[in-house]
């Protein structure tokens, strides 16, 4: 009897040891947008490819919609290693001490895609993913979202339109800059808060991508929006360093395969988004959408243009002039 005991004990352990060592390796990835948008749809493309490739020993939770937390607490949870992987906008990274990442906030900097790409997928992305090592996060890869509009419950069709408006921004110190230059009174916000801020009039409007306006339905609470491609607004998909360096170097590859197939899905993708969110955003026939004229959009560029002198040195007047190098970008020109 002992000795069946005892064998029924050391099968129980055999096994439990066994599931121990094939259960999945869990990936927590955090972020505060609709899955229904170019970075919720590229997580869960990611979620799926790393099944795909590992087959089965890495399995990654993808929680929408800050679900598991708001901006700011996702940083400090990646951190602390609550959280494993994240994929904040480039303009929330300047409160962890990386101000340099909110050169992708100055006005105008990218006309399109083609600009942004020279320096996201070149050295200058790779160099700029580097400087959150010493902060105990990784790098991995830049996704796209796209050009930023602007809304309001009042027209907004040139820079004056701005003045005195309580516009909601993203933690960025150049984006703060920018409202101010324009005299409207910026207050930075997690994202989760925008739509009821603007229902209730906490703030007077906002600028996002369409895809972000349309899918928190923040077209319901504002009268107007103006394509004014801005900024551009876009991620960095991140890991905690050490939980990524911990992994086995198979598996981590094979994530690291799955996140490049997830990069060219998102950077594929954003475009249609965006287009298909501004056509939602149409139909809907809460918002008036308007266009602005080449003048007026020259207008907007100008009013904006100082914010590039007065946030040179906070991201490097180095960085700057290698990225109007790359994209072609002159203020002496416009
Ligand atoms: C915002 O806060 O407006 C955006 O950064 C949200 C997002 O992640 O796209």
């Amino acid at each position: 009897m002992k000795v069946r005991t005892l064998f029924v004990g050391l099968a129980a352990a055999a096994f439990s040891a066994l599931a121990l060592a094939q259960a999945p390796v869990v990936i927590k990835f955090s972020h505060v947008v609709a899955a229904d948008t170019p970075k919720g749809k590229a997580s869960e493309f990611f979620a799926k490819k790393a099944a795909e490739l590992t087959k089965g020993k890495a399995k990654v939770e993808v929680y929408a919609n800050s679900a598991l937390y708001k901006d700011k607490e996702e940083m400090e949870a990646l951190q602390l290693g609550a959280v494993h992987m994240l994929a904040p906008s480039l303009s929330k990274f300047g409160p962890l001490g990386v101000k340099e990442f909110e050169v992708f906030d100055f006005p105008y900097i990218f006309d399109d895609y083609n600009d942004l790409h020279k320096v996201t997928q070149g050295p200058i992305g790779a160099s700029l993913l580097a400087k959150l090592e010493p902060k105990g996060i990784k790098g991995l890869a830049f996704w796209d979202n796209g050009f930023k509009s602007m809304s309001a419950n009042t027209p907004i069709k040139a820079p004056g339109d701005l003045k005195g408006k309580k516009m909601r921004i993203q933690s960025s110190k150049v984006l703060e800059e920018q409202f101010r230059t324009l005299g409207a009174l910026p207050q930075v916000m997690a994202f989760s808060e925008v739509y009821q801020a603007l229902q209730t009039g906490v703030v007077d409007g906002t600028d996002n991508p369409h895809s972000n306006l349309f899918t928190q339905k923040m077209h319901e609470v504002q009268k107007h929006m103006t394509i004014t491609d801005h900024n551009y607004l876009g991620y960095a998909v991140v890991v905690n360093k050490k939980f990524w360096e911990g992994l086995p170097p198979e598996l981590r590859a094979q994530l690291e395969q799955a996140m490049k197939e997830a990069t060219v899905y998102a950077n594929k993708i954003a475009k249609e988004e965006n287009d298909a969110a501004l056509e939602g955003v149409r139909k809907s026939g809460k918002t008036a959408i308007y266009v602005p004229t080449k003048e007026e959009k020259m207008a907007f560029k100008k009013a904006m243009l100082p914010v590039h002198t007065k946030m040179a040195d906070r991201v490097g007047k180095e960085l700057l002039q290698s990225i109007y190098k790359e994209t072609g970008f002159d203020p002496a020109k416009l």
